[in-house]
């Protein structure tokens, strides 16, 4: 081939693989409805809240004051540098995000897990938003990123359940299980752990408010329609809305939230593994199960339809 038929045909090819690529790129925006994941993204988080402030405005959750509830103060974390707060949910991922503001803040180079989980449970290094006057309190939440994340209301129970009664952490399997036994046996010393049934039964048994916060249902942890989050994360959807929170509050590039779990050698709590506990109880239990989680469900966004759900998400 001589010099000037490669000049001639080298632009060629170069502009038909740009012709290429711009094609291929107007194919996927006529059929998907976006033409990048982010804002799908965006478009879902936009749906969540939308979601989550009719449901409030429905149930007139919103208070006039804007004073804020002491409960919810101590169930947030505040990370300063990158003006962050978070809110705590158990099981739903929350020694994670414990974890991830502590290397936040004390600008570690360190991988999550080198730290503890009982180490991030107990320190006092991250600070609550309740150790604060309320004036930097109100500052605080008017200027921070704030995020919470839900999980669907009954695998976080199956969970809770597997994690707390299930293990041998003193105050749970011995003065919580002890509590539940005494509700439904006859002989309470038996040493055999406290059913899943038993533990429904306990739960519905209680108001709302006074449950233990690894099953109080979430809204009234984070108080949604009181405290405007930018960020409504999903377990569901962990890694992408984890992703997308680290980017927003402007963490370093190479922080990734972490995926460990506290018993590493058993399988986190699925779909099927959910469903195979629902499965023990009774038509009246699950009712009323769904009655006690029902303003989470509706909030979030999670199906009652619970083995259509966790069919779907196997
Ligand atoms: C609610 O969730 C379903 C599926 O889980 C989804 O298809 C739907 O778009 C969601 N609705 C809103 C308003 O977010
Ligand atoms: C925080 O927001 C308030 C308005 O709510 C503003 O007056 C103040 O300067 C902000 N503070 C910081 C530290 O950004
Ligand atoms: C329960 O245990 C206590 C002491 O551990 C014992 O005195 C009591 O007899 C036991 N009761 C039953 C019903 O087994």
């Amino acid at each position: 081939m001589n010099q000037k038929v490669l000049v001639f045909l080298l632009p060629n090819f170069f502009f038909g693989i740009f012709l290429f690529g711009f094609f291929c790129k107007r194919q996927k925006n006529l059929t998907g409805v976006f033409p990048d994941p982010t804002a799908e993204w965006l478009a879902i988080q936009n749906d969540r809240k939308s979601t989550l402030a009719s449901v409030c405005l429905k149930n007139n959750f919103r208070k006039l004051s804007s004073k804020l509830d002491s409960y919810v103060a101590s169930r947030l974390f505040v990370e300063h540098k990158h003006k962050f707060i978070y809110c705590e949910v158990p099981k739903v991922g929350c020694s994670n995000w414990k974890r991830t503001i502590f290397i936040l803040q004390e600008d570690l180079n360190t991988e999550a897990s080198e730290i503890e989980h009982d180490q991030i449970h107990q320190t006092s290094v991250i600070k609550k938003l309740d150790s604060y006057p309320p004036a930097r309190q109100k500052e605080f939440l008017n200027n921070y990123t704030k995020v919470m994340f839900t999980r669907h209301p009954l695998e976080r129970l199956v969970s809770a359940y597997r994690d707390k009664l299930l293990h041998s952490e003193p105050y749970y399997s011995i003065t919580i299980a002890n509590e539940m036994k005494a509700m439904f046996r006859k002989n309470k010393n038996s040493s055999e752990k406290v059913s899943f049934q038993e533990f429904v039964s306990f739960i519905i048994s209680r108001r709302p408010e006074s449950l233990d916060i690894h099953w109080k249902p979430m809204f009234l942890l984070c108080d949604p329609c009181n405290i405007h989050y930018d960020i409504l994360g999903k377990y569901e959807t962990l890694g992408i809305d984890s992703e997308h929170v680290l980017r927003a509050i402007g963490a370093p590039e190479n922080l990734q939230y972490p995926s460990l779990k506290r018993y590493s050698s058993e399988k986190r709590t699925s779909g099927a593994i959910t469903l195979e506990y629902l499965r023990q109880l009774n038509s009246e239990q699950i009712e009323k199960i769904m009655k006690m989680y029902q303003m989470d469900f509706f909030m979030f966004n999670y199906t009652m339809e619970y083995k259509d759900y966790f069919s779907l998400h196997d």
